[in-house]
């Protein structure tokens, strides 16, 4: 689906490029408090792919040294519903074993997600698992799952930036956004 194939919208702003920059340098801080110099940081892709290039480099910034590893697993896709099912696309070939794993993604939604891929790294024998989300939408949790770290929680609206995306526009924006529907017209930011 292109772009102008999607329903008419615009992305209002949530969160500026400078707020989330800030929240992503104190995140950086309170992670190099708990985690070792050289954890594995597992980034969730394609959504996670921003946060975790900012947060790795904020890391660096705190004297934590991460190796980068990637897995992604099925998402939204095209729609703004989940299908509830989460499967491995591309699993992580980073070695796990007795290692402290930083689990990252972008959005803390149903919880099933990182649900799923804590219990996956912990089989891959994760010593632990410390996960981290860049947004959480509490109010939409259909199964009990709390993040160990949240930049930000926000209400129930369907976003994007920051690698986030709606049907894989938007995901370069430098700053969070709500998408709104209109009525009618272009697609507009
Ligand atoms: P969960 O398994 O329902 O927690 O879904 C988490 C995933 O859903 C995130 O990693 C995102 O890929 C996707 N998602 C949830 N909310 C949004 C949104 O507002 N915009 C875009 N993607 C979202
Ligand atoms: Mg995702």
């Amino acid at each position: 689906m292109s772009r102008r194939d999607l329903p008419p919208h615009v992305v209002e702003p949530l969160l500026s490029e400078e707020t989330v920059r800030q929240r992503v340098e104190s995140l950086a801080a309170e992670l190099a408090q708990v985690l070792p110099v050289d954890p594995v940081v597992v980034g969730l892709f394609k959504g996670a792919f921003v946060f975790c290039a900012d947060l790795a480099r904020a890391l660096s910034r705190h004297g934590v040294a991460p190796e980068l590893a990637f897995m992604v697993l099925s998402s939204y896709g095209k729609e703004t519903q989940s299908s509830g099912r989460v499967r491995v696309a591309l699993d992580c070939d980073h070695p796990l074993q007795g290692r402290v794993v930083l689990l990252l993604d972008d959005i803390l939604d149903s919880g099933r997600t990182l649900d799923f891929a804590v219990k996956h790294l912990q089989a891959k024998g994760a010593a632990r698992v410390i996960s981290c989300v860049l947004l959480d939408k509490p109010e939409r949790r259909q199964i009990p799952f709390e993040a160990d770290f949240v930049g930000f929680s926000i209400p129930n609206v369907f976003v994007v930036g920051c690698g986030i995306d709606y049907a894989e526009q938007h995901r370069e924006l430098p700053f969070i956004g709500a998408v709104a529907f209109t009525s009618s017209g272009e697609i507009g930011r």
